[in-house]
């Protein structure tokens, strides 16, 4: 199956924070993904823009390096990698001083689409977007890009979104979110909205409850200082996971528009009740033989930041009124995998002698590593010696279903291209960010109240023992952590 490219027109793109990680691992790889795909009109240019002083020359290097490094380059495509590199330009600017905003001025055209990527620290957001007019380098009609983690509680989300907001319109400024951009994260819209199947059962009278995983194997070594700012509740779950829980959880939208796709996950958000802390479980991981533990990965021996969270939230409407959600997250786990499980409620009366287990169906929805669905049912055994059920899966691989070419586009490319096209659908409304922020505020303020102190994890497991319990105590389970 080969994916279809839909042009897009000619831009202009600046990346501040150009020469940065997220700009050298992801965002121009992504870009030359794109250009190798044919979607990067000629005439478009990316403007590095950042402290070093290097020349557009130097900066066409480091990049060509990054992408053989970060974007499997391959030995065929030099030709092609020259042409990309070709359109790389490079300006150093001084985000809070005056160096280099003139000479940005006389390089932007504004008879193409604009865009501004906002790769940097979140203090910079004000000194970027006021440079940006002062400069008249933006105007009505140019992009904003800002990375996460957009602010760090409700009170710094607000003075962040106020701050682009007195410089550029909602409907100017992208947040991303880049699990929106993830394949299978949008393929949860299509499974829902394109079928028929499923949404008469999608509610309270038939499903039991829903899992939501998100298993990493990586520890947080080299991003220790961020990450024990943050934990998992504020790195993953206010928003990755959040997102992943309105989607499946959202009325159907009237149309797939921006508006309304992030109305009804507002919805959702705004009506998630107040957790009991005995619902929540935090973790750190162990040292482990010679893996250092979180504290000695974080370089904060005291540290009660939590590496691993399971959360047990519920919805509060007519849709989902009583279903439990449980949510969970963590690094250094068992294996990497990102999976949502629908399990429906078990049949209220068998019929079959000797059937005494308790069988439900589960659509399971695998996001990564291996994306794909799979909807347990259950069936006789095969032979003879009556009737024995089992249960097995119904199982569709994308990989297999699709072909070997399935579009293996990644999260970045797709949502800078949807940045270009102006299409907002996949980006994070400022009011989402905030609603997001009021639920999971108190929760965090209530573990500082009393001292909460995360349960140490084996490294390689599923988490601490209580999220076993969290799930036993209403005789339920968690899905096996497996790739
Ligand atoms: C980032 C988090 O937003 O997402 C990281 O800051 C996390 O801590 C990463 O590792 C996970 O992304 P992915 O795409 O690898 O699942």
């Amino acid at each position: 199956m080969v994916s279809r490219v839909i042009p897009v027109e000619e831009f202009d793109l600046v990346i501040f924070g150009g020469t940065g990680d997220l700009a050298r691992r992801k965002i121009l790889p992504g870009l030359f993904r794109r250009f190798l795909s044919g979607q990067m009109p000629a005439g478009s240019r990316i403007i590095g823009a950042a402290r070093s002083d290097i020349d557009s020359d130097g900066y066409r290097q480091m990049i060509r390096d990054a992408i053989s490094e970060f974007g499997g380059a391959e030995k065929s495509e030099t030709g092609r990698l020259n042409d990309f590199i070709a359109q790389l330009h490079y300006l150093r600017v001084d985000a809070k001083g005056e160096a280099g905003w003139k000479e940005l001025h006389e390089l932007i055209r504004f008879k193409v689409v604009n865009a501004f990527y906002f790769s940097v620290a979140p203090s910079l957001f004000g000194d970027l977007a006021e440079r940006l007019h002062t400069f008249k380098i933006a105007d009505n009609d140019s992009r904003v890009v800002v990375e996460k983690p957009f602010g760090r509680d409700l009170v710094s989300a607000q003075e962040l979104n106020d701050t682009l907001a007195e410089h550029f319109d909602e409907t100017q400024i992208y947040r991303i979110d880049h699990y929106l951009g993830k394949e299978t994260v949008q393929n949860l819209m299509a499974v829902r909205f394109g079928n028929m199947l499923f949404e008469p059962l999608w509610n309270n009278h038939y499903v039991d409850h829903i899992q939501i995983t998100v298993a990493e194997t990586v520890g947080v070594g080299g991003r220790g200082a961020y990450y024990d700012k943050s934990g998992a509740m504020r790195d993953m779950v206010q928003n990755h996971l959040m997102q992943l829980l309105c989607l499946i959880a959202m009325e159907a939208p009237s149309q797939f528009d921006a508006d309304a796709v992030r109305d009804e996950k507002l919805k959702v958000i705004r009506a998630l009740q107040p957790i009991d802390p005995h619902h929540i479980v935090r973790g750190q991981y162990d040292v482990n033989g010679d893996e250092p533990s979180y504290r000695e990965d974080a370089e904060n021996p005291k540290s009660f930041t939590e590496s691993f969270i399971a959360l047990r939230c519920e919805i509060a409407n007519w849709r989902w009124a009583g279903v439990p959600f449980y949510l969970r997250t963590g690094k250094k786990l068992k294996a990497r995998t990102s999976e949502i499980a629908v399990v429906f409620k078990d049949i209220g009366h068998s019929i079959f002698p000797g059937d005494e287990k308790r069988h439900r169906n589960i659509l399971a929805i695998q996001l990564q590593p291996n994306e794909g669905m799979q909807l347990q049912v259950t069936i006789k055994e095969p032979g003879p010696g009556g009737m024995r059920l089992i249960d097995v899966p119904l199982d569709m691989t994308f990989a297999e279903a699709l072909g070997p070419d399935a579009d293996d586009t990644d999260a970045y490319e797709r949502l800078i291209m949807d940045v270009i096209r102006g299409n907002q659908t996949l980006f994070m409304r400022g009011d989402e960010v905030e609603a997001a922020w009021a639920w999971t505020d108190p929760i965090i303020e209530g573990w500082k109240a009393r001292n909460d102190v995360p349960k140490l994890y084996d490294q390689g497991s599923g988490g601490p023992e209580d999220a076993m319990a969290l799930m036993h105590r209403e005789e339920r389970r968690w899905r096996e952590i497996k790739e």
